[in-house]
Parts: structure tokens; sequence; C-alpha cells
């Protein structure tokens, strides 16, 4: 293995080993004159770069002088859905036209549509397309990336795509940290249409047991006319007792009690939240569940954006993901991200870094691991272009990072 050591950096990060909430999101401890050390994968020191021992220097293979510029830690996406079959550019053009996303899922198209090209596209197919967003993403500052199932609706096509998304992570050349999320309950498939809850018991009879072991976290779309409150919890206490850390989709669409049901399962982050009620936004703020917001998907589906300001002033944890996926949402783009939280849902850039770093590995319960630069965390950190932390909602939707180094090689220069 080996040891790098960045020197004259400019370091931007939160602490701490937990989600940060409320007005904490917006300390971020900053090192003017800085110098990280990373030895075999691990960041072993970060501190001023005057104290850094020379003995230490002369251990490290690789010394990158950041020249002033800001370092952060790696980005954290802790909401993709990024393997999947096809693409759906027809729907996209129907819903400039007017039409709703979710018009288009009850005529079958929709979640059901990339489901029909998922059974049907091989392994190593699904595999080359999730690499090519892998790369784009890195590129773009991310270290950690969480990625869904949820195409398939069927044992062998779920399998299938947490595989995909195994190898993903196990890669002779890993270039980030890959989470897999068990997405069985993404939707009703055709052949179980009107047959919610038998659906339901199909998924807790045989997917579960067939994908334990596979991932991590287990999701749910909660939302009106795909699983609604009871089933939703009958699935996540069948979840949560097969040793799974439970997600939700939770008032995406309509207003339907998704925060609550997350806070009262103790889910670790309930996701989109477009519509959550008041109520929800307290019980989040009570329980601790990350709301992890994705304004990229409210952007495309022109939809009002997550009410960050609400949940931040409550004292909840925010964390901001790109939901990367083939409908609602094909983006993966981080610089976008974090121009629209800035612009639109009114956080500041320090809120904003907080959320797409620690608050985002705290949504996939790594905050202990990485999310920021600490002795002891992963290597995971992105050196910008510019000096000054400020100026990166400033440049709209560019990407500004220059270097990106996941635990602890190099994996992008731009
Ligand atoms: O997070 N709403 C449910 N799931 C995804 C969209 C998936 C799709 O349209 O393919 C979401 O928005
Ligand atoms: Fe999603």
């Amino acid at each position: 293995m080996s040891n790098i050591v960045i020197r004259h950096a400019n370091i931007v990060t939160p602490v701490g080993n937990s989600a940060r909430r409320g007005k904490e999101m917006d300390m971020l401890t900053v090192i003017p004159d800085g110098a990280i050390v990373i030895s075999d994968g691990r960041i072993t020191y970060c501190g001023a770069d005057r104290n850094l021992k020379a003995e230490l220097v002369s251990e490290c293979h690789e010394s990158i002088d950041a020249c002033g510029r800001v370092v952060l830690p790696g980005f954290v996406d802790s909401h993709t859905h990024l393997v999947f079959g096809g693409y759906r550019p027809d729907e996209f053009e129907w819903r400039l036209k007017g039409d709703s996303y979710m018009s288009i899922m009850e005529r079958g198209g929709g979640i059901q549509s990339t489901v029909n090209a998922t059974r049907v596209e091989s392994y190593s197919e699904l595999k080359k397309k999730a690499e090519w967003f892998i790369d784009r993403m890195v590129s773009m500052g991310v270290t950690t990336v969480e990625a869904k199932s949820g195409y398939g609706l069927d044992v062998a096509t779920e399998v299938k795509m947490l595989d995909v998304i195994d190898s993903l992570s196990k890669d002779a050349d890993r270039k980030l940290r890959v989470v897999a999320t068990f997405l069985g309950a993404h939707a009703v498939p055709q052949e179980y249409k009107g047959r919610t809850a038998e659906y339901v018991d199909f998924m807790i009879r045989e997917m579960i047991p067939a994908v334990k072991g596979k991932a991590v976290f287990c999701d749910i779309f909660t939302e009106k006319n795909v699983f609604e409150i009871d089933d939703s919890r009958r699935f996540l206490q069948a979840a949560r007792e097969a040793g799974f850390k439970l997600k939700l989709h939770a008032d995406e669409i309509v207003t339907l009690g998704g925060a609550e049901l997350a806070s009262e399962m103790g889910a670790v982050s309930a996701d989109h939240l477009l519509h959550v009620s008041d109520q929800g936004v307290a019980k989040m703020a009570e329980s601790g569940t990350v709301a992890t917001l994705l304004p990229l998907t409210a952007f495309a589906l022109r939809e009002p954006f997550a009410p960050a300001r609400k949940f931040i002033d409550s004292g909840a944890a925010v964390a901001l993901a790109t939901d990367l996926n083939p409908g609602s949402c094909f983006s993966g783009s981080i610089p976008l991200t974090i121009a629209l939280a800035c612009i639109y849902m009114k956080m500041s850039v320090e809120e904003t870094i907080t959320a797409l770093t620690l608050n985002g590995a705290a949504a996939l319960d790594l905050a202990s691991e990485t999310g920021s630069i600490e002795v002891g965390k992963s290597g995971d950190v992105v050196i910008l272009e510019f000096e000054n932390y400020r100026m990166l909602p400033y440049y709209v939707g560019m990407n500004c990072v220059n270097t990106v180094i996941s635990r602890g090689r190099i994996v992008a220069h731009n």
C-alpha cells in the first residue's frame, strides 16, 4: 500500500462520527494552510502544514501541493438507481408536454418500462452502463455511492442487479465505495397488478431471503397507489427482522405519512419528502432519521423543492443526493445539486457541504468511516479548483473538482 500527502491545502470539513443536525450543519472546520496524510487508505494526519513532521512526509510515496486550494471530504451520493436497463426519453418528452409522472406509471410505463428492459438485459450490459455513470460520478468528486436494485421485481432480476452492484464495488480498479440497497418494493409489477398485498407477501416470503447478504439496506416506494402505509409498515418490519437497515422513498408525490412511518420504524433515512407534513418534519427531527433531499428530481419533475429550511430549522439532519435514475431524474450532477440546494432550497454553502459529505455518509450509516477529513477516517478527499469554498454554488452547475482521492488513491484528475 502507499502513503500520500496533500500539502498547503485549505481544508474545509464538517467533523464528527454522526449526522450533524439543525444549526450544527452550518459549522465547518477550516484549516487554512493544512496538510493531510493518508496511509494505507486511512487519514493519519490532518492539521496545520507547519506542524507536519518531516518523517511522516518522507514515508509518503506521493506528494500533492494543493497550492492553497480547497480540499473537501469526498462527496457521498446516498441515493441512486444507477443500474438499469434501457432508457426512457419518450416519457421525458411526454412530461415536457404536460403528462404527470404518476399517470405514465399508471398506464404501465414508468418504473415498469425499465423493469421490462432490465429483465432482458444481460449482467454485463447492465454493468457496463453502470460503470459509465460511475466514471462520471467519480470525476465530480463522489467517493461513496449508494445503488439500488428495484428494476427486477422478480427474484432472478433483483439478484442479477444486486450482483452487478456487488461487482462494481469489488472490481480491481474500484474507484469508489458502493453501498447496495434492495428495492424490490419499488412498484407492484404487472403480474401482480391489483394484488399489492400478495406482492408484499411474495417479497417477504421469497425475495427477502434470496437477497439477504447482498444488500445492506432495504427501501420501499411508500406512495399513494403504490405501497401505502400499512403495506409499507408490514414490509419494513419483515426487512428489519431479516437484518436490513431501512430507507424509504417518502412523501414524494403526495403527503402520505412516509416521514412519520420512517421515524416510527427507526429508518436510517427517508428520502424525497417534497410533500412532507409539518408533523413529519417534527417526527424526523425527533427520531434522527436523516432527511435525504433530492433537488434534481424536483427540478426534473417540475415539482416544488423539499422544505430543507423547515427540516434544518427544526433540528433535523439533512443529506443531499442525486437520485440518478432513468425516469424521474436522469442526472447524477453533483454541481447542479449544489446549485439547486443553495439557490432554491435556501441552504447555506456550509449546510450544503455537510449534507453532501458527513450527512450523506450518515444516511448510509457510514459516518464513522467517511464524510469528513479527520484522523482515522477513510482517505476520501476532493481537491477543488479554487481557494475559497464559497465559490462552490457560484459556479452554477459547473464541475470544479480538480483531483479526487478515494481510500488513499488518486482516482480522477480533471
Ligand atoms: O426516486 N419514485 C420512485 N423511484 C424513483 C424513480 C424511478 C424511475 O422513475 O425509474 C425516484 O424518483
Ligand atoms: Fe429514488
